[in-house]
């Protein structure tokens, strides 16, 4: 009877603590993941063009790399043109300058989604984090700013651990999963521009010259092929299915970024924990795929 008394107790205290964030919230979260993914993917492509004559034509109107339909999946077209624009300026040094670009906008990725998926009160969560963070597996590992993350979640805090500053450059993601993960969802950016089976045909034909620089920025160029060229009698994936998946791969990403990140890729405690503290209602509304991330 005590038991069953505790056992309610704290699954009222479970259910009242950290209730989900407001809606405005995260609308606003989400809109600075989808700004930052589209830094990523424009830097991704524009990155990796190997004649100025295509950057400078992105940069005048990126309509001609599918504007209206990167728009549809909620991407933001301005962003992506932007980075064609500073390309332009920096063609010769373009490849070096878009993977610090990437960096960037791959760390405030992550950082946003982190801040938001842990509900209303997330400063129990923040601690947690900042104890557990491995920054070695942040740097290295997964690419990413490691002394941002130190900072957006250990600075000015009660609970204040040292974070460690990149003590060496790493520009390209080492964790085979999050590389392949990261590779196909530029698979699915990119040939989304094509709006017809013919338009993706010629795509893949240029991705020749491409797949080398692509290599460079850390994307799997084998990847990309295999969904950029396909028979003209496959038709396009519909904007509806696209967005499924996109949410699909920021959810993947975001998860095994996160359990790198805490060392919880084999440690059932860590990985009941974040089962329990993320809100797994936000993350649909944060753009990823909702629950069941940690929860095996
Ligand atoms: C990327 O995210 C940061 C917050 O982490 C935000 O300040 C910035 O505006 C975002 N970038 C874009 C292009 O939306
Ligand atoms: C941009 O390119 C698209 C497609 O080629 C074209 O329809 C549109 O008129 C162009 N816009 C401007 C401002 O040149
Ligand atoms: C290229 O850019 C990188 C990163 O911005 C910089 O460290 C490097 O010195 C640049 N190289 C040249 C030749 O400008
Ligand atoms: C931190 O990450 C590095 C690199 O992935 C790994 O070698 C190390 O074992 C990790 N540390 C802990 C405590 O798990
Ligand atoms: C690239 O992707 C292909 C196809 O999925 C895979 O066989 C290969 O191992 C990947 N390369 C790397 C370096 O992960």
């Amino acid at each position: 009877m005590k038991f069953i008394t505790v056992a309610i107790v704290c699954l009222v205290a479970g259910l009242t603590q950290g209730a989900a964030l407001s809606e405005q919230v995260l609308a606003s979260a989400h809109s600075q993941i989808l700004g930052n993914a589209s830094s990523i993917l424009g830097w991704q492509v524009a990155g990796s063009l190997q004649s100025l004559a295509p950057i400078t034509q992105g940069c005048q109107n990126i309509t001609s790399y599918g504007h209206g339909r990167w728009a549809t999946l909620g991407l933001k077209p301005a962003v992506i043109e932007q980075a064609f624009c500073v390309a332009t300026v920096r063609a010769s040094n373009s490849s070096a300058l878009a993977l610090n670009q990437i960096k960037l906008a791959a760390t405030d990725m992550f950082i946003t989604q982190l801040l938001h998926v842990f509900g209303d009160d997330p400063q129990p969560s923040f601690k947690w984090l900042c104890n557990n963070f491995n920054y070695t597996a942040i740097n290295d590992e997964l690419a990413l700013d490691s002394g941002r993350i130190g900072q957006a979640f250990c600075a000015n805090r009660p609970y204040a651990t040292a974070w460690s500053d990149p003590s060496h450059e790493v520009l390209i993601i080492a964790d085979p999963s999050t590389y392949n993960m990261a590779s196909s969802l530029f698979a699915l950016l990119y040939s989304f521009s094509a709006s017809t089976p013919t338009e993706r045909w010629i795509m893949c034909e240029q991705y020749h010259y491409m797949s080398q620089a692509q290599l460079q920025e850390g994307i799997n160029s084998t990847i990309v092929r295999s969904r950029l060229c396909v028979d003209h009698d496959v038709p396009l994936m519909p904007a509806g299915n696209s967005q499924l998946l996109m949410t699909y791969w920021f959810g993947s990403i975001f998860a095994r970024q996160l359990s790198l990140a805490v060392n919880a890729v084999d440690d059932e405690e860590k990985r009941a924990w974040l089962c329990e503290n993320i809100q797994h209602g936000d993350l649909g509304l944060l753009g990823m795929m909702p629950g069941n991330m940690f929860c095996a």
